[in-house]
């Protein structure tokens, strides 16, 4: 059956747009239009939709005011946020009144589409886990698997990657892995100040026994209670590491842990490329420099030609220093929207970083840390199954379809 949609704007041109950009999307129904919130709750009532497009600021009555009204009376109707460059502050409110996704205008078809289907899937599930108790158990072993990536080294992957996994731990409470694939040179357990005694390296010689209890012996535990497994002790080792391998601990990971974050080199090696392909999630770190945004752009074209692009979603570091480019030039420029800013905050990150104690512990009410649970909380809004975003269980591997 087909999406419902709702589509509330107070400019009729924005709705024609919208209109235009799901016209040949034959698993969607735009059933109606609003132009303001009151309306908006009217056609609700009446239409029943799956999905409400909601504009925020609207001359009679606003969206978020309709959004809390929607969401409490019209619990089966999720409503997605359109907002402008500027409305954060907006946008907090409209997720605590109960929207499940925004998007930031102008958006493209692919996004606004994505968007849809990750929503309608997740309210699925979420009502299924109300109806279901025998299905819940299942619905509570889906893991999220966040990839941490950039096609530019030195932009933040690290110090993201280790701030968010303990954020995450923080405020969902579920268990969190960290895996290090920057097989080479990685630095997660230096920033987790862990002296790494067994790595990945060792679990290969495991690996055809590898369930989820021999691989916990191999994790090390953060005081926060987030997991690590670490790199190679030595660059030399990480040859030994394959695709399939980080396939197989990454299939063992899913069996015990919540959210699975994986930091990464800034190329794209088959490793790589494999957390890539079978994450839900890849968090794209850019820097407003020159050279980052070359490379990131190229980064993102071959995300786009494997497929992958629909999941990645933009995260400026250290967004508050003035770099003399703007970085609505860069959004023009990669064509994609930023979905999370880190401010730049040298003294705290490296201060935290020496410590060995990531700055989300030891910083809890700087501008940083604030970003990074934000970015905590986009990832788990962001939940999405992979079989909607990933040409994962394509025959051809990632790298036939990249050199092929
Ligand atoms: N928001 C920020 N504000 C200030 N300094 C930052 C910020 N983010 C990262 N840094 C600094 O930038 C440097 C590189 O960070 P990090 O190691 O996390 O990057 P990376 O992308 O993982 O690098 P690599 O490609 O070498 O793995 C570190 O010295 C870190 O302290
Ligand atoms: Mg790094």
């Amino acid at each position: 059956m087909a999406i419902k949609i709702l589509i509330v704007d107070d400019i009729t041109e924005t709705r024609e747009n919208i209109k235009r950009l799901l016209y040949f999307e034959k698993d969607m129904m735009v059933v109606g239009e609003a132009s303001d919130g009151d309306e908006a709750v009217r056609q609700t009532q009446k239409l029943n939709p799956d999905i409400v497009l909601m504009d925020i600021n609207m001359p009679t009555s606003d969206g978020i005011t309709a959004t809390q009204e929607i969401s409490l009376k019209y619990p089966k109707t999720a409503i997605i946020i359109m907002s402008v460059q500027g409305e954060q502050e907006y946008l907090k409110k409209a997720m605590v009144a109960g929207a499940r996704e925004y998007m930031v205008k102008p958006f493209s078809t692919d996004e606004l589409v994505d968007t849809i289907r990750r929503v309608c899937d997740f309210e699925k599930r979420r009502r299924i886990h109300l109806t279901e108790p025998s299905m819940v158990k299942e619905l509570q072993r889906d893991p999220q698997i966040i990839t941490v990536f950039s096609t530019k080294g030195g932009v933040g992957k690290t110090s993201i990657a280790t701030n968010l996994a303990i954020s995450l731990a923080e405020e969902t409470r579920k268990k969190v892995v960290i895996m290090d694939l920057d097989l080479q040179f990685g630095d997660v357990a230096v920033m987790l100040n862990i002296i790494p005694k067994r790595t990945i390296t060792e679990i290969i010689q495991d690996i055809n026994q590898l369930d989820s209890e021999l691989l916990e012996g191999y994790l090390i535990s953060h005081p926060t209670g987030v997991k690590v497994l670490p790199c190679p002790t030595r660059p030399e080792y990480a040859e030994l590491i394959t695709g399939a391998h980080v396939e197989k601990i990454m299939g063992v990971l899913k069996q015990n842990y919540d959210y699975i974050v994986i930091d990464t080199p800034h190329y794209f090696h088959e490793t790589t490329l494999t957390a890539l392909d079978l994450c839900h999630q890849i968090l794209l770190v850019v820097s407003l420099d020159l050279p980052t945004i070359k490379n990131v752009k190229l980064g993102l074209e071959v995300l786009d030609s494997l497929h992958l692009k629909g999941k990645v979603k933009l995260i400026l570091n250290r967004s508050a220093e003035d770099m003399g480019i703007k970085h609505e030039d860069m959004e023009e420029n990669l064509n994609m929207k930023i979905a999370a800013h880190i401010p730049s905050d040298g003294r705290t990150v490296v201060s935290s970083l020496n410590k060995g104690d990531p700055f989300v512990m030891t910083h809890p009410n700087t501008k940083i840390t604030e970003s990074i649970r934000e970015l905590a909380r986009m990832v788990m809004i962001g939940e999405v199954k992979l079989s909607r975003v990933s040409g994962v269980n394509e025959k051809k591997g990632l790298l036939g379809r990249l050199f092929g």
